[in-house]
């Protein structure tokens, strides 16, 4: 789809990347990992949404997962972002958010992202935050899910963030500088 580095490739998933995107989310040792069967299955169905990043095999470094919500169709939401620890800090994460954001924006007439964020996740918070400024929108903040809700005691909340409103074409450059 679209080179970010001479040694990285931004691109869609497809089914084959869905153990890769599972192993990514496992050694982050942060997200909250899903089933096999589910990253499969995104990379099935929920492709057009979702953005990986390649190193020069193929391999998926890096990768991005969201869907349009079915009662807010300019809304999408952001389900995963994770990005293999040797990669990180390079700017990677913020490639494919957006890119992945420029190419449903275009196709669908974006008007607001959202994602959730547990507390204390710096990286995840401004990464979000950073997209925001880029874009002059604005960035609404609540608890969507009190940890309560979860079945076990040790998950945190998870705090939604709703960013917009967005317009396209935006005036992001069409890949976003590298540190490294
Ligand atoms: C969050 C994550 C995807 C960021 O990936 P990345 O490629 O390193 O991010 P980028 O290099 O594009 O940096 C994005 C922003 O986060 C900041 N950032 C990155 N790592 C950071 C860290 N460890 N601490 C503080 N800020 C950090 C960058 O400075 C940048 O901010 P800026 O735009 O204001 O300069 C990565 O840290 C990761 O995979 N974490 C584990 C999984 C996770 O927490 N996912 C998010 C929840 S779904």
């Amino acid at each position: 789809m679209s080179a970010v580095r001479t040694d990285l490739q931004i691109d869609l998933p497809v089914i084959a990347d869905g153990a890769a995107l599972w192993r990514i989310a496992r050694d982050s040792k942060v997200l909250d990992l899903n089933s096999s069967y589910s990253y499969l299955l995104w990379c099935r169905d929920f492709a057009a949404t979702s953005a990986v990043a390649r190193d020069t095999d193929g391999t998926p470094v890096g990768f991005v997962t969201g869907y349009i919500r079915p009662d807010r169709p300019g809304t999408l939401l952001i389900w995963q972002v994770a990005v293999d620890a040797d990669h990180q800090g390079r700017g990677l994460a913020t490639a494919l958010l957006d890119g992945l954001a420029r190419r449903v924006g275009a196709e669908r007439g974006l008007t607001t992202l959202e994602t959730t964020i547990t507390p204390g996740n710096t990286a995840s918070e401004r990464l979000f935050t950073s997209f925001a400024e880029r874009h002059g929108a604005t960035v609404e903040r609540e608890v969507l899910f009190d940890a309560g809700l979860f079945p076990s005691d040790l998950h945190d909340p998870e705090v939604l963030y709703r960013i917009g409103p967005l317009s396209w074409p935006s005036e992001l450059p069409e890949f976003p500088d590298f540190a490294g």
